[in-house]
């Protein structure tokens, strides 16, 4: 099978497009044949090695996790999924990835595909949808009324983000830049913030939860935005403690992790029309390297996606 795979960590020029073994399923796993992969800047951070102390892989690796495919072979253990069903997921990135015409994973981290997405935008949906579900109500644990200010609104993560907190009830205000007001304010958001000519601490109330995307100096301002109760969850830098508890905050930093169970409540609210799929650009597997080159601009509108069978 062709896979995109890496033999040591370097820049693009490292993403190879190659043949590589069929991988086989254990017992509690599933083969999926992989329809669309998406391309997530926890990619292009592995690839380049910057996590190379957190999660050691071994080479060579095939980059990539989000899947949205097929099932093509279930292990001895497996009874809840049969092949031919159509699923996704975010599997566990210690593995070998998406970027591949077959890939394996955990059974156990395999959802039913939401039925109204095209595996192009299925595939957008599960490490970016994870990291805005289980911020927002597995740590900050987010309440109906609460205002919460979400960082990077038109990212991946916030894209969802905004969607989930507005269906929760909660007042959602979004950063971004002031090409893509229209998008956040469609999205839901109750406020917007041009992060580019404003400092949000000027033109924000206190707020009760802050999704942080970005880290440093947009972290620290943050702080200082929260009510006393108030939860700061990042996903890119531990934010500091004292600086919380001096105005009586929580928080921390988390790592997104596989869940079936949240992917199942997603694939709900997309079915039923309430959470939408931004797609900012697909390209075929073998293009892998322009795909990485676009998402380190860090100027993405939504999610980039590899197709790897055409739709
Ligand atoms: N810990 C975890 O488990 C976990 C999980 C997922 C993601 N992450 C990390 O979270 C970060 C975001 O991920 P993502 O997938 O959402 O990234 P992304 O899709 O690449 O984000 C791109 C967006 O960031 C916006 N942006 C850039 N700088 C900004 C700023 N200073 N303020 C507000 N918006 C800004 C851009 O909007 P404009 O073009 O309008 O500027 C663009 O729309 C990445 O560093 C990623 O590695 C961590």
């Amino acid at each position: 099978m062709k896979a995109i795979r890496i033999h040591s960590y370097g820049d693009v020029e490292s993403l190879s497009y190659e043949d590589a073994p069929m991988p086989q399923a254990g017992p509690g796993d599933i083969r999926v044949r992989v329809h669309a992969a998406a391309v997530n800047p926890v990619d292009w951070k592995i690839r380049a090695g910057y996590l190379a102390s957190m999660v050691p892989h071994k080479m060579p690796l095939t980059l990539g996790w989000d899947v949205s495919g097929v099932v093509e072979q279930v292990g001895a253990e497996v009874t809840h999924l049969s092949v031919g069903d159509e699923v996704y997921s975010r599997p566990d990135i210690s593995r070998d990835g998406s970027y591949a015409e077959y890939m394996v994973v955990r059974a156990s981290e395999l959802a039913v595909k939401p039925q109204s997405l095209s595996h192009n935008e299925a595939a957008a949906v599960p490490l970016a949808g994870l990291t805005a579900w289980q911020a927002l109500f597995d740590h900050a644990k987010l309440k109906k009324g609460e205002r919460v200010l979400i960082h990077a609104g038109a990212g991946g993560v916030g894209s969802f983000a905004i969607q989930f907190a507005k269906w929760a009830g909660a007042h959602v205000i979004a950063t971004a830049s002031s090409a893509n007001e229209g998008l956040i304010r469609n999205l839901g958001a109750d406020e917007f913030v041009d992060y580019r000519s404003q400092r949000f601490e000027d033109v924000l109330g206190k707020v009760d939860v802050v999704l942080d995307t970005i880290g440093g100096d947009t972290q620290t301002r943050s702080v200082e935005l929260l009510r006393s109760g108030g939860r700061l969850f990042s996903v890119v830098a531990p934010p500091d403690e004292n600086a919380l508890a001096a105005v009586g905050a929580t928080g921390g930093i988390f790592m997104v992790q596989p869940s079936s169970e949240a992917l199942g409540e997603i694939a709900k609210l997309i079915d039923a029309g309430t959470v939408r799929v931004l797609i900012d650009s697909v390209f075929p597997l073998s293009e892998a390297r322009a795909a990485h080159l676009k998402s380190q601009t860090g100027r993405s509108k939504g999610k980039i996606v590899l197709e790897v069978v055409p739709a």
